[in-house]
């Protein structure tokens, strides 16, 4: 059986304002207390504002006060799991650490990761 994150961010992907690229991603970031934030990408004509699905679901989460993550589920249709941008990576390693990554397509192809993997030596705040 699909997992249920993997399902809420295909659901998510759903929603997708992807008119430029056609590339439609949606994310689903579990809380602590097992609450989902969804993301979708978002795109802008001026193609730079460019928000990516990972990004919306954290900062969707981080603005309602939620400060502590134990996974996030990654959707896209590629065969090859398409994973975190570097962007999103750094995002993620601020907000969440070396949190469990979800990626999934919607024909249930799945992989378990973590952020530690994809995001070795991170810069972060114990630099500043
Ligand atoms: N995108 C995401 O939303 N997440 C990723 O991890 C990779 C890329 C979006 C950004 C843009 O809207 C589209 O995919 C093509 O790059």
């Amino acid at each position: 059986m699909f997992d249920d994150l993997a399902s809420a961010a295909l659901a998510a992907r759903e929603h997708a304002y992807a008119p430029f690229s056609k590339f439609r991603v949606g994310a689903a970031l579990e809380d602590e207390s097992g609450r989902v934030h969804s993301g979708c990408n978002v795109e802008n004509a001026s193609y730079g504002l460019t928000l990516c699905a990972e990004r919306v679901a954290v900062f969707k989460a981080i603005s309602e006060g939620v400060r502590r993550f134990r996974r996030i589920a990654i959707a896209a249709d590629t065969e090859t799991l398409t994973p975190p941008c570097g962007a999103c990576r750094q995002i993620l390693w601020e907000f969440c650490g070396d949190i469990e990554i979800l990626l999934c397509n919607p024909r249930g192809k799945n992989e378990t990761l973590r952020l530690k993997d994809l995001f070795p030596r991170a810069f972060d705040a114990s630099f500043v």
